[in-house]
């Protein structure tokens, strides 16, 4: 091949395809696309607006974008209930938008991953329809349906403030069908190995096209077996990695990153043996690292990671402040979820299901100090972290609105009304933009914040610069230094030769510490400074690290 098609298969480069462990050390950023960027002044943000903000994201210092569904659908669960898995919803634009979106992300050394709703489609689906007027449509035994509504009683339910069972009558179909999210998302039966070529099918049409791969939604719940909870069944693990297979045959630069909500030890089988996922979530660091925080203890952080299993090589966690979600208080103890609620969702309304809804700026007080040090915690714990999109700049969020979706407001791009978000009238924004006095767009936006030096996305920007730079900082051993004060986090990250010492204080107060080097170290690099520092003769080396503040050391 000559000229610009040898640099370029589907639009990446060759060093693109060629990298294919790219996302071991990869920083994700998640775009709700409804909320970024509305290009044609109807409201609604849509694929060509996110066009227009690409070199905001790489400027950003993002490597992989996840975007949320963009399929057809009745939106009633934003898009995580399609009806059809081969169209883009009108509002969000058409399949030319999405080809030019990946030509564009591509062009700038980026990639993007999509959505890949699996357990269900929503009720419109035409499948579903086919389904319910017909006991002999072909399209029945897409779905699970009973007579009665008392199969898998052991189940859990999931939006337990929306839903009372997972069963729902069908007055045309005359049985009850089988759901774990909202009742317009019926779960596909995965048992019919027609349903599970459909879906290797839905991947291949979007991975051919370019798309860097799928995080995939709400995998444990694929399959229902009675006597079990219906969660995590050997039989969901062997079609994922069915699915593995399929992606590493044909895409082997593409990822599989599973969204599995269980404990360290249930999300381990989802890597396999290095043949199912390459990534997984790691859900219950998360709420750990808010009780750190709140508590200023370092325990559930250094209890939670210890007893995280060890992953196969080719795999690595995700991790992450927060995400579109209420934050999950799923994998807590019910202790440390009534702590997590008293402590951070005292407010009325700010809980949901078993958590809260709230973004990270307002759960940390809008504590630009406290911001920087939950991110320095995600920057260098062990993962590839997802910033959820607005929370580099502290976007706030509006708990009058239904559900999750104050989660999920117009992108502050601006001072102006709608706050750069779109020309449309502000009447026929999708939502409101957020107008509380500490969040508005005159007070939280993303042009006055790349203007101020000190803002908190220059800091974010800064410490992403800095850890792009230096590899070990993401994938490397972790291990944890006792400073005799719980109030420090503080750890290594061992990388060969290199070594990485990181100090957090999670404290009120100033504190002074000391860490014992494992040798007579010579020489140190203050890494968000870029200054030297000395290191002391003796084994010691004495710190201290004002509230909230933290530092990355690079020891020679
Ligand atoms: C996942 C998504 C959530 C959605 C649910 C049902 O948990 O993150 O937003 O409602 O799946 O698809």
């Amino acid at each position: 091949m000559k000229g610009s098609f040898a640099f370029f298969m589907k639009g990446k480069s060759i060093s693109m395809k060629n990298d294919i462990n790219w996302y071991q050390n990869a920083i994700f950023y998640e775009v709700y696309v409804r909320a970024y960027a509305d290009s044609n002044g109807d409201g609604h943000g849509d694929l060509r607006g996110l066009i227009q903000k690409l070199d905001y994201i790489k400027d950003l210092g993002v490597d992989c974008i996840w975007m949320l569904p963009i399929y057809e659908s009745p939106l009633r669960d934003d898009g995580y209930d399609i009806s059809d898995y081969y169209t883009i919803a009108n509002v969000f634009g058409s399949v030319d938008d999405l080809r030019e979106l990946l030509k564009k992300t591509h062009d700038r050394g980026m990639r993007l991953i999509m959505d890949l709703v699996v357990n269900h489609t929503s009720d419109q689906h035409p499948w579903f329809q086919a389904a319910r007027k017909d006991r002999k449509s072909p399209y029945r035994d897409y779905y699970v349906w009973s007579d009665d509504d008392r199969k898998y009683q052991g189940t859990r339910i999931i939006f337990i403030d929306t839903e009372k069972s997972n069963w729902t009558w069908d007055g045309q179909a005359g049985q009850f069908y089988w759901h774990r999210f909202y009742a317009s998302q019926p779960d596909l039966n995965f048992d019919n190995p027609k349903v599970q070529q459909e879906i290797l099918d839905v991947m291949d049409y979007w991975l051919a096209m370019g798309v860097d791969g799928f995080r995939v939604d709400a995998v444990p719940y694929l399959f229902e077996r009675e006597g079990t909870n219906c969660e995590n069944l050997p039989e969901t693990h062997q079609y994922l990695k069915r699915m593995r297979q399929f992606v590493d045959h044909k895409y082997p630069d593409c990822i599989m990153l599973c969204e599995a909500n269980q404990w360290p030890e249930d999300v381990r089988p989802y890597f396999g043996e290095g043949d199912e996922f390459h990534m997984g979530f790691h859900f219950p660091l998360m709420p750990r690292i808010y009780m750190a925080l709140g508590k200023e203890d370092v325990t559930p952080l250094f209890q939670i990671l210890k007893r995280t299993p060890d992953i196969p090589n080719n795999c690595q966690w995700c991790i992450f402040l927060r995400n579109h979600d209420e934050l999950t208080l799923e994998m807590v103890t019910e202790e440390e979820r009534q702590w997590m609620w008293d402590f951070y969702a005292a407010q009325p309304g700010t809980r949901l299901n078993l958590g809260i809804r709230r973004r990270l700026a307002p759960l940390l007080g809008n504590n630009q100090k406290k911001i920087e040090l939950a991110y320095s915690l995600l920057f260098t714990l062990p993962g590839s972290p997802i910033i959820y999109y607005g929370d580099e700049i502290g976007m706030g969020d509006n708990i009058e609105l239904f559900d999750r979706n104050g989660l999920r407001t117009p992108m502050q791009w601006d001072n102006s009304p709608n706050a750069g978000f779109s020309h449309a009238d502000s009447s026929r924004l999708y939502a409101p933009v957020i107008n509380d006095e500490r969040f508005k767009p005159q007070q939280v936006n993303v042009e006055d914040q790349r203007q101020t030096p000190e803002s908190l996305y220059n800091h974010i920007k800064h410490m992403l610069a800095v850890r792009k730079q230096h590899a070990g900082l993401g994938s490397s051993l972790l291990e944890w230094i006792d400073t005799g004060n719980n109030a420090i986090a503080a750890y290594w990250r061992i990388r060969g030769e290199e070594r990485f010492l990181i100090c957090n204080n999670l404290s009120e107060t100033t504190l002074t510490f000391k860490i014992e080097m494992p040798t007579a170290l010579t020489k140190g690099m203050d890494l968000l400074s870029g200054k030297d520092i000395d290191m002391p003769s003796s084994h010691e080396l004495c710190l201290n690290l004002a509230s909230h503040a933290f530092v990355w050391l690079k020891i020679n």
